[in-house]
């Protein structure tokens, strides 16, 4: 495996007469940030949980090396436990109190969820537990972050915030992360490579790698250029017409 933190090999998936994910390969290297897009429903999610073991694939290997943390797309929060107390949870393996407190402390400061802190889930808002999820994993010493759809539910802003909020904190503790999104903008911004997965049953066709530094700018043109050429990638049809479209404009143009 040498640097390689996860390989799966030649992994295919099915529910039932359902095939979700058809003959896929896909290395991920140690402290790399990659990204997984896809339209719904094509397979996102089974691979996660098939890279964290809580599922086995039908036919292919996963290897996997160090620990790791998981931010579930729907509600992993324990209902009966504080917002202190779900946080913890990742801080199990500390036995200084005082320690364990302070960086529950500095993990809700880094959510914004100061006040909150004696909350349960269902006093939360949806935006509210996926922040505290996603403190929950950061918290503690994992090799791996897997991150499904971290935030989906945040508002655009919020979302932005968080996304800058993760690169500091990645840039403090480094780690592999894999990051499942729909969207395109945020897996350009923070991705070192994003594999787009095809409609189901999904398989990896292509991959497009960033070299550039992070925190990036919305509008830097690499950013820009990365995020056209994904949404050709998954939406092929689209690009096709939309340049018919502008070419029977100008021909029209040429005529008149
Ligand atoms: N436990 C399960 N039992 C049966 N079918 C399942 C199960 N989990 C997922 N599926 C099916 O597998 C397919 C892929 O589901 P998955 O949740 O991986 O998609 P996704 O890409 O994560 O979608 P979304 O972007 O909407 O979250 C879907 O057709 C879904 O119905
Ligand atoms: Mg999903």
């Amino acid at each position: 495996m040498s640097d390689k933190m996860i390989c799966v090999q030649n992994v295919n998936h099915s529910y039932g007469s359902v095939d979700v994910l058809k003959n896929v390969n896909l290395d991920i290297y140690q402290g790399e940030f990659l990204a997984i897009v896809g339209p719904s429903g094509c397979g996102k999610t089974t691979l996660l949980n098939l890279i964290s073991e809580y599922e086995k694939p039908v036919s292919g290997n996963i290897k996997r090396n160090g620990a790791l943390r998981m931010v579930y797309q729907q509600d992993g929060l324990f209902p009966w436990l504080t917002v202190t107390e779900n946080i913890g949870l990742g801080l199990r393996h500390l036995k200084n109190k005082t320690e364990k407190m302070h960086q529950i402390e500095e993990a809700i400061q880094l959510i914004g969820l100061q006040g909150f802190e004696n909350h349960y889930p269902h006093q939360l808002s949806g935006g509210m537990r996926q922040r505290v999820e996603l403190a929950r994993a950061l918290s503690g010493e994992s090799d791996i972050l897997l991150m499904d759809e971290p935030f989906s539910a945040l508002d655009y802003l919020t979302r932005l915030k968080m996304r800058n909020e993760l690169v500091r904190f990645l840039k403090e503790r480094p780690r592999t992360v894999v990051l499942v999104t729909h969207d395109i903008e945020e897996a350009a911004q923070l991705a070192d490579r994003i594999i787009p997965l095809t409609t189901r049953p999904a398989t990896i066709i292509s991959e497009k790698k960033i070299h550039l530094e992070k925190p990036r700018a919305l509008t830097h043109p690499e950013v820009v250029e990365a995020v056209h050429q994904l949404l050709i990638t998954l939406n092929p049809e689209n690009d096709a017409s939309r340049h018919k479209s502008m070419l029977n404009e100008f021909t029209a143009e040429e005529s008149r």
